[in-house]
């Protein structure tokens, strides 16, 4: 049996999967709510994160009545780009600025003065943004000093709970690959950007590949969890990378298109290429000597669960989305811009705003739920040409998360990507990749895509419609609006 282990924002997942990948059991423990003291902050407490973590592996040995002895490999999977700080003692400093935390900006700024945009990107083959976890750091020295001056490690979320579980420092590739320290081309960390900003290496973990060992469950871990000391942790990966191993992404030609409040399209590269313009991320992938790009719509789910939450409370999402097939292709002329909470792909643009245009008097509120699937669907076609045009070949789309339980929706994806768009069996997402890459490392499989060949099965499938040629015509209107729009937005800001 292997365990994976998915430490995600709303709480931490361990998934139970036996030696063909197939799920025995899983169990979710809750965290507490992000600390948001101000706007654009965001925060959590490791030590909530660890007694999330014992408490799911502890719920998933005793739900599936497994030993803890019969797991022979644990793999980890997290949020990415948070900062977790530890003292000389190894204790927490202060509570982690998490992914979505967006205070940063002023470092950003200083970072992109001292190093340059041009050196940045061919060190870390992205720029540094907000979200990042270098500029939280950053952060905290310019704000917090005396809380820097104790900082002697620093580690990502998952790699916290790693250290708790087997006393050691360490990371991956992939969700290292998000710091904006890390050297994404040369798989190592980046001394150029550690030593060009004056910042102590030390404080790095030990950065392996994915699926390689990286310690074990020590002795006073294996008394609190039931699990047995000395056995293995593999590297794992951060929450896009493990699901896409998940979703068998581990090749080229496949993309995976995951509809959660945000939409991710993520694809696997062979060579590495990055946009010049850093509108995707390439990150080093969870399979060896690989990578992925990615792009990011940030409201996708979000869209529809605005809409239902204000204009349509207590109407079910499958009653929505049959009322939204009454509406025709283009929803009568009707677009809507997902920009809820601004927009990264393609815009990299804080300041954007959602809404509809082209509203006329005869719109029904079918047209209306329409356009909003569909505009979401536009935007994850902005973030599939970008890859496409980075030499990616796409034969098709494998679609997971809530948007893609609806067959309207995966329909819609199919007709607007242009692209067949298929489902998967197992849906367990980031917590499933976790365990397939402790089974890639600790198992009998030679390594990570041998693994996803014999677990991963395709399910359904749904191929464009007659109107995607229209699609193609309407994508090209609703991409003329955000630049038309975005003086505007400059100006609704400063209200
Ligand atoms: C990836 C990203 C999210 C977080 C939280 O770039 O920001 O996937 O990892 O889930």
């Amino acid at each position: 049996m292997w365990l994976g282990i998915d430490i995600g924002t709303g709480g931490t997942r361990a998934l139970l999967v036996d030696e063909r990948g197939a799920v025995r059991g899983g169990y979710t423990a809750v965290h507490e709510d992000i600390l948001m003291q101000r706007p654009l902050w965001a925060e959590q407490r490791p030590e909530n994160w660890w007694d999330a973590a014992v408490a799911a592996i502890r719920g998933v040995l005793a739900e599936t009545g497994v030993p803890g002895g019969a797991v022979k490999g644990i793999g980890l999977s997290g949020q990415m780009h948070g900062l977790v700080i530890l003292d000389e003692a190894h204790r927490v400093i202060r509570p982690s600025l998490i992914w979505c935390d967006q205070r940063s900006q002023a470092q950003v700024d200083g970072v992109n003065r001292k190093l340059g945009r041009e050196k940045i990107l061919s060190y870390i083959a992205n720029p540094v943004l907000t979200g990042f976890t270098l500029p939280k750091l950053l952060w905290v020295r310019d704000n917090e000093p005396r809380n820097f001056e104790r900082v002697r490690k620093m580690l990502l979320p998952k790699d916290y709970v790693r250290f708790m579980l087997t006393g050691e420092f360490a990371s991956e590739v992939s969700d290292a690959s998000g710091t904006a320290v890390f050297d994404v081309v040369k798989r190592r960390w980046s001394y150029e950007m550690m030593d060009g900003l004056g910042l102590d290496r030390e404080i790095l973990p030990r950065c392996y590949e994915s699926s390689e060992v990286t310690g074990a469950i020590t002795r006073e871990v294996a008394g609190i969890t039931g699990l047995a000391a000395g056995t293995p942790v593999v590297g794992g990966g951060g929450d896009q990378a493990s699901s896409a191993v998940g979703n068998g992404i581990v090749e080229e030609g496949i993309v995976s298109c995951t509809l959660g409040t945000s939409g991710v399209v993520f694809a696997h590269m062979e060579q590495v290429a990055y946009d010049p313009a850093g509108r995707v991320h390439t990150f080093c992938h969870a399979v060896r000597d690989k990578w992925h790009v990615m792009g990011v719509t940030q409201g996708a789910g979000l869209s529809l669960q605005w809409f239902r939450n204000r204009l349509a409370p207590g109407v079910e999402y499958d009653a929505l989305m049959a009322e939204a097939a009454q509406s025709p292709a283009g929803a009568q002329g009707l677009f809507w811009l997902p920009y809820l909470m601004g927009e990264r792909t393609p815009h990299l643009d804080a300041a954007a705003r959602g809404g509809w245009i082209g509203l006329t008097a005869s719109h029904t509120r079918a047209d209306l739920i329409r356009s909003l699937i569909e505009g979401v669907c536009y935007s994850q076609r902005d973030c599939l040409e970008i890859i496409e045009s980075l030499g990616v070949t796409v034969s098709s789309v494998r679609a997971s998360g809530g948007g893609a339980r609806s067959a309207f929706w995966r329909g819609l994806l199919a007709s607007i990507l242009d692209k067949r768009v298929v489902t998967l069996e197992t849906q367990e997402g980031s917590a499933y990749g976790a365990a397939l890459l402790a089974l890639a490392g600790t198992g009998a499989y030679g390594g990570v895509p041998e693994v996803c060949r014999a677990a991963i099965r395709e399910t359904e499938s749904v191929e464009p419609g007659d109107a995607a040629g229209f699609y193609g015509k309407a994508h090209g209107i609703y991409q003329a609006l955000y630049p038309a729009l975005r003086p505007i937005y400059a100006r609704i800001g400063g209200m």
